[in-house]
């Protein structure tokens, strides 16, 4: 997938003054990459990563996936694309608490209307997860490690050629982090791009690039 972003703003309104809370951001993501975006938080690096992934509308500019305008599509069409295309691992609690932990891995695949079952497919991403024990249990009753799996699993169901993770380490012990970190490793090595945001300097130290948001711009691009 080429993915190009152009000139992408969003404005916010604060009190009685309006904000940029990204400015003029471009950027292109080549095959393969494996990118992390840092800043402090409130720089923007959220707002940007649910722009790109076409969650929420700029005030201007363009994400091209494959030179197609994602904000020219319908609705069903951006859909599409990100249940069918990208994996998208949010910051922070994710999960729908109704479904099973299997079941809120399994929803990308029947959202996106699949033929065929995801149950297999499901299962051997909790194997190699190592959460296979915890099929059938309610996000209440996980932990801020299990959960993040969990999400992973999710975002790995439709086997996409992206990921975007939003601070996918956060709160997770350093074990957990090392597994992670290994896991986006050979994800990465079998060609999955990622762009992520996150304050792990381990993890970050492991991509082809490192970008700095500063209050809303992209200021750096380090390594
Ligand atoms: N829906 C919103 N309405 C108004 N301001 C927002 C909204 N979402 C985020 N912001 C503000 O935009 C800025 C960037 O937020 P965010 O993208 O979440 O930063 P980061 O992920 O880097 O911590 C922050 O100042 C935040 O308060
Ligand atoms: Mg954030």
């Amino acid at each position: 997938m080429r993915l190009e972003i152009r000139h992408l703003t969003k404005r916010y309104r604060r009190g009685q003054t309006h904000f940029d809370a990204v400015y003029n951001v471009s950027f292109s993501l080549a095959e393969g990459a494996f990118v992390s975006l840092i800043g402090r938080s409130g720089s923007g690096k959220t707002t940007l990563l649910n722009m790109v992934i076409g969650l929420l509308g700029p005030d201007s500019g363009e994400v091209l996936v494959d030179g197609i305008n994602l904000f020219s599509l319908d609705d069903r069409q951006r859909s599409d694309f990100r249940n069918a295309r990208v994996g998208y691992i949010p910051q922070g609690r994710s999960l729908l608490g109704n479904l099973t932990a299997l079941g809120n891995a399994r929803l990308p695949f029947h959202l996106q209307r699949r033929s065929g079952d995801s149950l297999q497919k499901a299962r051997e991403l909790f194997v190699q997860l190592g959460i296979s024990h915890l099929e059938n249990s309610y996000p209440a009753e996980l932990s801020g490690g299990e959960l993040r799996r969990v999400a992973l699993a999710r975002a790995l169901i439709n086997s996409p050629e992206l990921i975007l993770a939003d601070e996918p380490t956060s709160d997770l012990d350093i074990g957990t982090a090392r597994e992670i970190w290994e896991l986006f490793a050979r994800l990465n090595a079998q060609g999955v791009a990622f762009l992520m945001a996150t304050h792990d300097v381990e993890l970050s130290r492991r991509g082809n690039a490192i970008w700095e948001l500063h209050s809303g711009q992209l200021t750096q691009e380090t390594k």
